[in-house]
């Protein structure tokens, strides 16, 4: 390999038909002389366009036709096959190493004459860019081009808001369950929002519980209190400001009379005592909602209590699989509600949620509302999607972390590469290349080098396979 030229912060490099690089891949650019490197990335390989490429094609098709080319004396084939088989890779330049320092920016170029191209495998760059300082919590995530083991660090998931994406089937929920079992084992509070009912798995080895509204998920409203139900009933169900007014005073007047309140009493409540029937309707409507709810109940006894849940166990799969949309909605919001409640008041240690497809049962602006406002008390959110418009720009402004498995869509593309801290080049161009279970991680969990890994295998059967009609029918 060669350097050919720099245009801005990208370097192009010839590769000769002997030498292989794949997109993703980091090189090397050394100048002894000097003691530099720069450390550039393969984003694009291309042929290169010699001028007068086409002509001396076209003249050997000539010579292949003709007999003169039998006896091609002065080897013109074997030239032509060398430049036509020469590659130009566009590389980005991500830092450099001067005197075994590395450095995210560089100072000076290394010689194009005299300095030498060679691979560098990913873990071993992100080795050289740690400094040699070991991690706090290491995760084995998968590997890289060379096999090599790439680790991230826990540590630097924390306080962070991250991203899993990339198309339907491309391997995102595997990499979550392995995030959320490598979380876990380093005894971090994580809790994972299941739509799919495919986290179940993550159950056996004991460390992590499944909680299933109606079994053993249950909540009174005495337990919950006058503010999540009231934002129950307003969030998700839409109680009108003047009503929820009236809940509030409602509700203090169930108190006085008896002290656990449950739905049943809230009604007789609000049947003795508003008078305006629209108001009436409006509110018992919303609480006989609530009330059918499976993991509403009026038993004291079996309540989840959400402030004692990582005094043993570190992790809890919420399954949502089975719920109905509102029901869905509803169980989140409690969760969201009173998780927000008992880290502001230091009662539950700071927490990982995975939110996956979180637009279903959470609105937009809500998020935005919980990310800006949560990051400070503690509660720091992995969203998984397939589509990430279904995420607001303010939710974008804020990622960290991002975990790019294949996309095709132009447009989803698109919409990452507004992400801030990210260059969308980069993105565009070595997602579309991404085989199923092979992700793109950029962001300070690969300490800002953006790192291709193939994710690793699983330690439990996560039952995460999505249901086929023949897989199924050739089951049965
Ligand atoms: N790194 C991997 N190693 C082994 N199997 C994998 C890997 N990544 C994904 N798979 C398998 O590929 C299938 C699809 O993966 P997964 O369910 O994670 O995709 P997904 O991106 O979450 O899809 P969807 O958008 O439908 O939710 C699963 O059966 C999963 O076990
Ligand atoms: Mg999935």
């Amino acid at each position: 390999m060669r350097v050919f030229r720099k245009i801005g912060d990208v370097l192009e490099i010839l590769v000769f038909p002997h030498e292989k690089i794949r997109k993703g891949e980091y090189l090397l650019v050394e100048d002894r002389s000097k003691e530099l490197s720069l450390i550039v990335q393969v984003i694009e390989i291309n042929y290169i366009d010699a001028p007068g490429m086409l002509e001396d094609l076209v003249r050997e098709g000539i010579l292949k036709d003709s007999i003169v080319y039998e006896n091609d004396l002065v080897d013109v084939g074997r030239t032509t096959r060398f430049l036509r088989d020469t590659k130009l890779a566009t590389t980005l330049i991500r830092g450099s190493i001067h005197r075994n320092i590395f450095s995210p920016v560089y100072s000076d170029l290394p010689s194009r004459a005299f300095s030498s191209v060679r691979k560098i495998s990913t873990a071993e760059i992100i080795k050289y860019v740690r400094n040699g300082s070991s991690l706090k919590h290491p995760i084995p995530i998968g590997y890289d081009f060379d096999g090599n083991i790439v680790y991230v660090d826990a540590v630097k998931l924390d306080g962070c808001l991250s991203l899993i994406t990339g198309m339907k089937g491309s391997g995102k929920s595997h990499l979550a369950k392995l995030l959320v079992l490598s979380l876990v084992e380093h005894g971090a509070p994580v809790i994972v929002f299941d739509l799919n009912g495919e986290y179940v798995g993550l159950g056996e080895n004991g460390r992590i519980k499944v909680l299933e509204a109606g079994k053993n998920l249950s909540f009174t409203l005495s337990y919950l209190g006058r503010e999540t139900v009231l934002k129950l009933l307003t969030n998700v169900l839409g109680l009108p400001g003047v009503s929820a007014n009236l809940f509030n005073e409602i509700w203090s007047l169930a108190e006085r009379g008896r002290r656990s309140i449950t739905v049943d009493y809230l009604i007789s409540v609000v049947n003795n005592v508003v008078k305006n029937l629209m108001i009436r309707d409006a509110l018992i409507s919303r609480l006989m909602i609530l009330g059918s709810s499976r993991f509403i109940s009026d038993d004291e006894n079996n309540v989840t209590r959400l402030e004692e849940l990582f005094r043993d166990t570190k992790g809890y799969i919420v399954i949502l699989k089975g719920l109905s949309s509102v029901e869905r909605r509803l169980l989140v919001e409690v969760f969201l509600s009173k998780l927000t409640d008992l880290l502001e008041k230091e009662l539950i240690p700071p927490l990982f949620l995975f939110a996956e497809e979180a637009h279903m049962y959470v609105r937009n602006t809500y998020w935005e509302d919980i990310i800006t406002r949560m990051r400070h008390f503690g509660l720091f959110v992995v969203f998984i999607t397939n589509q990430p418009d279904s995420l607001g720009q303010q939710v974008f402004r804020q990622l960290d972390n991002l975990f790019i498995f294949r996309f095709q869509n132009d447009h989803d593309l698109d919409m990452l590469s507004r992400i801030s801290n990210i260059d969308s080049d980069t993105v565009k161009s070595i997602a579309k290349d991404l085989r199923r279970g092979k992700t793109l991680i950029i962001g300070p969990v690969v300490d800002w080098i953006p790192s291709v890994v193939e994710v690793g295998k699983l330690s439990v059967n996560p039952m995460g396979m999505t249901k086929r009609v023949f897989a199924y029918s050739k089951a049965t």
